[in-house]
């Protein structure tokens, strides 16, 4: 009796449990959290290329996606679906975009979206976050508004319009690579950029220069180079490194005919860059 007692709360608990843990995942709560700027990404690497996602951009391949979260599965005017999912016959709501993104042909059979792999599961939740403001469903304020905020007041130093942007570029190591395929150069050298606007290398008599200009391009200026024409030049937005991240290679660059700049953030750098510019 007891033991049935027992078994009986453990079936009881586990029935309430489940189900409930399932949905936890795509609360609002949990999208309200989840990363922007991640689910932008994925959006981008996954969806792009064939959705658009604003009020009044055209369809592509697939369906521009602006109001989905209000529509009927496959009932976009002007497009032209496949029966499945113009018999699917519900809602689009986060649950279930969430159940068709994992697992693209079994939940929905015969669509005609052909997504070469299901979306991982710990790229969901951001990416749906992502699409609910993207496509007008909620009004959450997105992090790029806010950055851009920051940018316009001018009065305030670099350091204090981009924090991240700051800490990232000037106390740690920018690591690149020129390499120049047509004059047989492959130069690898990092830089440290210093809050004093000047930027030390590890190269003997290398050293440059940088600023931020007034459309928040940082800007900046090497010389002394044993490659090419001995000096480069070179802007970016900062928005472009809003997101502080690590590895020996994150873009590449043009600053010359037929060079191709590699660029990577490693973390720290060498104490001498404190009080000189290149090594002795
Ligand atoms: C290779 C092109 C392609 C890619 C990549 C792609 N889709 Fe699609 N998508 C389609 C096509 C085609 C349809 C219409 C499918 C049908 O009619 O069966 C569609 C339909 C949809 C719909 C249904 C819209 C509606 O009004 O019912 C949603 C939502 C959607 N896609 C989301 C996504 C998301 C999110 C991604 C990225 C993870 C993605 N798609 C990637 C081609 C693509």
């Amino acid at each position: 009796m007891h033991r049935m007692k027992k078994l009986f709360t453990v079936l009881l608990f586990t029935a309430l449990a489940v189900p409930a843990l399932a949905q936890e995942t795509l609360t609002m709560e949990a999208l309200r959290a989840a990363d922007y700027m991640k689910g932008k990404q994925t959006f981008q690497g996954r969806c792009s290329a064939c959705h658009t996602l604003a009020d009044d951009s055209g369809d592509i391949t697939g369906p521009n996606l602006w109001g989905m979260f209000d529509r009927v599965v496959g009932t976009k005017e002007g497009y032209y679906f496949s029966d499945a999912l113009v018999n699917a016959g519900f809602v689009w709501s986060p649950d279930k975009i969430d159940a068709w993104l994992a697992d693209p042909e079994g939940y929905l059979p015969g669509n005609f979206m052909r997504i070469p792999e299901a979306v991982a599961d710990r790229d969901r939740l951001n990416l749906i976050s992502f699409m609910l403001i993207e496509t007008g469903a909620v009004d959450w304020p997105r992090p790029e508004t806010n950055f851009a905020n920051a940018q316009q007041d001018m009065s305030k130093p670099p350091s204090e319009r981009f924090p991240s942007f700051w800490n990232h570029l000037m106390f740690n190591t920018v690591n690149y690579r020129w390499e120049n395929g047509v004059a047989g150069e492959d130069f690898p050298f990092e830089a440290y950029n210093k809050a004093d606007g000047t930027i030390a290398t590890n190269v003997e008599n290398m050293f440059g220069f940088w600023y931020i200009n007034d459309k928040n391009f940082f800007c900046y200026a090497l010389t002394g180079m044993p490659v090419g024409v001995g000096h480069m030049v070179e802007c970016f937005p900062v928005a472009a490194m809003a997101i502080p991240r690590f590895a020996d290679e994150l873009w590449t660059s043009k600053p010359q005919p037929d060079v191709i700049l590699h660029g990577g953030m490693l973390p720290g750098r060498p104490d001498w860059v404190e009080t000189r510019l290149y090594p002795e």
